[in-house]
């Protein structure tokens, strides 16, 4: 059966989870044995105004901005690459792997920044009008070893604004995706990626191939 809609995954996890490194290693997995074409994108960001929007957000030298500023700045950035990049995607019959999502709000601006889960899921309802992922794979990684995997890949100068919060805000942030775990339970996987890179993708490639099975060969 050829699928006629395509399909919303999002990736999410707290900082040093290891999205990125994981994202690289399904593309290759999902477009081997995939019959429609995969688009990765992320957020904030994903395209032109977004990135644009993203530099704002995320720059270091930002220290005046407001959290309310930031979450408004968050839910403008995914607003923008919903409707330019990742429905148009949907609609072609894409499957659209997209790192970070509104759980991400929900998660830093909600609990980190102490703004509350359902503040931010409201303001972020007039961004996304109900649109959510099909499937969202939650990374889990203790918080201490997620730090020190940052630190390990990367320079104190090149962390940006929010690797930079301290160990309570990142806490929050943990105990917030495991809170929308139980909320979303159909939507939302938990995966432990505190194990190795090939164990983690590989859990990820089976719940995606598991729940969509009419897309892959
Ligand atoms: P990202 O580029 O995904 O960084 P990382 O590779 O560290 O995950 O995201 C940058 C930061 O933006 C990250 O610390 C999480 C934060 N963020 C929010 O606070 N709210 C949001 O809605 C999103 C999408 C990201």
């Amino acid at each position: 059966m050829v699928p006629d809609k395509g399909i919303f995954i999002t990736i999410e996890g707290p900082d040093g989870a290891g999205k990125s490194t994981v994202i690289q290693a399904l593309k290759i997995l999902i477009e081997e044995t995939c019959k429609v074409p995969l688009m990765l994108t992320r957020e904030p960001g994903g395209i032109e105004i977004a990135e644009q929007i993203r530099e704002v957000i995320l720059n270091p030298e930002n220290t005046a901005m407001d959290e309310r500023t930031e979450a408004l700045l968050y839910a403008a950035a995914r607003r923008q690459h919903l409707v330019q990049k990742v429905l148009p995607a949907i609609k072609k019959n894409k499957i659209v792997l997209c790192d970070r999502f509104v759980d991400s709000s929900l998660a830093y601006q909600g609990a980190g920044r102490d703004l509350g889960i359902d503040a931010v899921w409201q303001i972020n309802q007039f961004a996304i009008q109900n649109v959510m992922p099909d499937l969202t794979l939650y990374l889990d990684v203790p918080i201490e070893l997620g730090l020190a995997r940052i630190k390990s890949g990367r320079k104190a100068s090149e962390l940006d604004r929010l690797d930079q919060e301290n160990i309570e805000f990142h806490l929050k942030v943990r105990e917030a995706y495991i809170s929308l775990l139980k909320r979303f339970p159909d939507r939302m996987k938990l995966i432990d990626a505190s194990l190795d890179i090939e164990t983690v993708t590989l859990a990820c490639y089976n719940l995606i191939k598991d729940q969509f099975p009419i897309y892959f060969n």
